[in-house]
């Protein structure tokens, strides 16, 4: 009887392993941004190069935004941004220091135009120009 509750242990363990190894980490997500993503359901409705509930992360980069730009968008989703999406509920409960690492990350992914992820966004892009 302990034998099988251990084995019963053992599996279910291995199940959320796999679970975690396999729906959780698309290629095109790197490790600790998969890790943000999870942890605030972005992964739900986004993926770097696909259009799930909401745009793909790499469209959202050819908008030229700044990274403060995006953080504040996550904050305060401007839905008519992407005609035909649903309206994004604004995520305030992620912290600015993800916020922001999310959005310089979500900044890369512009298709290999290669931004300067520096720090200087001074000279910002209007929000209003559209891909
Ligand atoms: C329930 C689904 C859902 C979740 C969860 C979600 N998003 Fe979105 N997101 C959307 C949709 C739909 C849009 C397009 C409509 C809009 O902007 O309101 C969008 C738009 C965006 C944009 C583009 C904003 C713009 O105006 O161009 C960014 C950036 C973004 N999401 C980042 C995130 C991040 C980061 C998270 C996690 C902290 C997240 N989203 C969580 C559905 C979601």
């Amino acid at each position: 009887m302990k034998k099988l509750f251990g084995i019963l242990i053992a599996s279910a363990a291995l199940a959320v392993a796999s679970i975690d190894a396999n729906a959780q980490a698309p290629a095109d997500i790197p490790a600790d941004m998969n890790a943000l993503m999870s942890k605030y359901t972005c992964i739900a409705c986004h993926r770097p190069n696909q259009r799930l509930v909401g745009p793909a992360y790499a469209d959202v980069a050819k908008k030229n935004y700044s990274d403060e730009e995006i953080v504040n968008l996550i904050y305060n989703p401007i839905p008519t941004h992407w005609p035909g999406y649903p309206p994004m509920a604004p995520m305030k409960q992620v912290p600015k220091e993800d916020a922001m690492k999310l959005a310089t990350w979500i900044n890369s992914l512009d298709g290999g135009a290669k931004k300067s992820s520096t720090k200087k966004t001074t000279t910002k892009k209007s929000t209003k120009k559209s891909a």
